[in-house]
C-alpha cells in the first residue's frame, strides 16, 4: 500500500543547508602559499551522492545520483618547461615531475589521480606543457562520496583551461577559443562524457582501481535541484527534479578499510565472469528466470552479484517512477532494500554502515537509507523530513558514539549543478 507522500512545497535548496563555505579564494591562498604568486586558473568539482543503484554502473546497469556541494578545487599557472609541480593542502610536501615521466609513486598516491589524468590524455592526443598546481577540497576522502572521481575531473578541467582541448571518442578536434572576457565555450554534454571516459580509463588503468564511470559523470553532469538517472549502458543522463521537504544527510562511519580496491575489482570480476557465463555482454540484460535456470553454471558469488545488479537496476527503474509522483517516501523504501541487497549479495558493506541504517530506520524522521558509493566502510544517505534533521542527526550520532566508541561525522548536503 501507498503511504502519504511528503508533499512537495519548497525546494531542495532552500530545505537544506549550504555547510560548505569554502570558496576558491582558498584554494588561491594554497597556491600561492607554496608557488608565491596568484595563479592564472581554478577550477571546482563537485563530490557525488548516489541515490540508488549500488555497483550497477560497470554492469552498464542505471545510478541515480546527485552532485554535492563538497568539492576538490584546483589552481594553477603554466610554467614554461615540461614540468609539473602538484601541492596539495591535504598533505605536506609537494609532486615534482616531468611530464614525458608519469610514473605512480606510492609516498604521494594523491598525485597519481592527476599524474594519471595527463598520461591518458596525452595519450589520446591532448598536447600540453608544464604547470604549477595546488589542489584544495572540502570533500571527505575514502567516505564514498566520489573524491577520487571528482579530482581526475578537476584536473581534466585545469588541463582545458591551461592548454584548451577538445576530445572526440577518437581523438582530439579544433581547440575551442576563448572569447573577448577570456572564457572558453561550455563543455557539451558529449564532450563532459568523453571526458569522463577518460579519467575513468585513468583511474582503470593508471591508479589500477576498475571502477565505472560513475562519479566522473556525477561531477560534470549534476544540476542543482536534480536527480541524475545515468544509462551506462546507452551514456546518457536524465533530470528528474528531486523536490520536498525532506534534507538529504551523509552519516561517515569514519570507518577505512585496507585493501578496498581490491575488494572494489573482486567485486566486478565476480560481475563479469557471471556476465559471460550467462552469454550476456553485461549484466543489463539478464533477466531473474534466466539468472535461476541458469544458477548452477555460477559460483555462489557469481549469482549473488548478478542478482543484486539486476534487482538494483529494477529499483532505479521504480525509483524514478516514485520520483515522478513525488513519492519520497516510496523512493526511500527502495533505498532501504538497496542497503539490504549490498549487504547480504553484494556483500560490501561493514558493522558500522549496517548499523547507521538500521538506526536511521528506526528513527521516524527518515525516509530512506543506504550505504554510498563503493562500501566497505565510508558513509551513509538519509532523506530526512526537513524539521527533524537537528534532532536525527543528535540522535543517531550519540547512538553510534556509545555503540562503536567513534564519533560520527555528519553533514547536511546540497545539490548543486556539475563541473563547468
Ligand atoms: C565507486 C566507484 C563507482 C561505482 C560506485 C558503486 O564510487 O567509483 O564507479 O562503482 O563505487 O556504485
Amino acid at each position: 500500500m501507498r503511504r502519504p507522500r511528503v508533499t512537495a512545497i519548497c525546494s531542495l535548496a532552500t530545505v537544506t543547508v549550504a555547510a560548505s563555505t569554502t570558496r576558491p579564494l582558498d584554494i588561491q591562498t594554497v597556491f600561492k602559499r607554496h608557488f608565491g604568486y596568484t595563479p592564472t586558473h581554478v577550477v571546482q568539482a563537485p563530490g557525488r551522492l548516489e541515490v540508488l543503484g549500488n555497483h550497477t554502473d560497470y554492469n552498464q546497469g542505471l545510478v541515480m545520483s546527485v552532485a554535492i556541494d563538497r568539492y576538490v578545487w584546483m589552481a594553477a599557472s603554466p610554467r614554461t618547461d615540461a614540468k609539473v609541480e602538484l601541492v596539495t593542502s591535504a598533505f605536506t610536501g609537494h609532486e615534482s615531475f616531468w611530464i614525458s615521466e608519469l610514473k605512480k609513486k606510492p609516498t604521494a598516491p594523491w598525485a597519481d589521480y592527476v599524474k594519471g589524468v595527463l598520461d591518458r590524455f596525452r595519450k589520446h592526443g591532448v598536447h600540453f606543457g608544464g604547470f604549477n598546481a595546488a589542489i584544495h577540497s572540502n570533500l571527505p576522502m575514502g567516505a564514498g562520496l566520489g573524491s577520487s572521481g571528482a579530482l581526475m575531473v578537476a584536473a581534466a578541467l585545469l588541463l582545458r583551461q591551461l592548454f584548451p582541448y577538445k576530445v572526440t571518442e577518437s581523438g582530439v578536434t579544433r581547440p575551442p577559443k576563448r572569447d573577448r572576457r577570456g572564457l572558453l565555450p561550455p563543455l557539451t554534454p558529449k564532450e563532459k562524457m568523453q571526458i569522463a571516459r577518460l579519467c575513468a580509463a585513468a583511474e582503470n588503468h593508471f591508479v589500477g582501481l576498475r571502477a565505472g564511470m560513475l562519479d566522473e559523470i556525477s561531477s560534470l553532469c549534476g544540476k542543482e535541484f536534480h536527480v541524475m538517472e545515468i544509462d551506462f549502458m546507452h551514456n546518457t543522463v536524465e533530470l528528474f527534479p528531486m523536490i520536498g521537504e525532506f534534507a538529504i544527510v551523509v552519516l561517515d562511519t569514519g570507518v577505512k578499510h585496507e585493501l578496498v580496491s581490491s575488494r572494489y575489482n573482486e567485486l566486478r570480476e565476480h560481475s563479469e565472469s557471471a556476465a559471460r557465463k550467462l552469454g550476456v555482454r553485461s549484466l543489463r540484460s539478464v533477466e531473474l528466470n534466466q539468472l535461476d535456470a541458469n544458477r548452477a553454471r555460477l559460483s555462489d558469488r557469481e549469482y549473488e552479484c548478478a542478482f543484486h545488479i539486476m534487482a538494483e537496476n529494477l529499483r532505479v527503474v521504480h525509483g524514478e517512477r516514485a520520483l515522478l509522483r513525488d513519492d519520497i517516501w516510496q523512493l526511500g523504501q527502495f533505498m532501504f532494500q538497496s542497503h539490504d541487497s549490498s549487504r547480504d549479495f553484494l556483500k560490501n558493506s561493514c558493522d558500522e554502515l549496517d548499523l547507521l541504517v538500521k538506526l536511521a530506520r528506526e528513527h521516524p524522521a527518515c525516509l530512506g537509507a543506504r550505504l554510498t558509493g563503493g562500501g566497505f566502510g565510508g558513509a551513509t544517505i538519509n532523506l530526512i523530513a526537513w524539521s527533524q534533521v537537528d534532532s536525527f542527526i543528535k540522535t543517531i550520532g550519540e547512538h553510534y558514539e556509545s555503540r562503536t566508541g567513534k564519533p560520527l561525522k555528519a553533514m547536511r548536503c546540497r545539490v548543486v549543478d556539475g563541473a563547468e
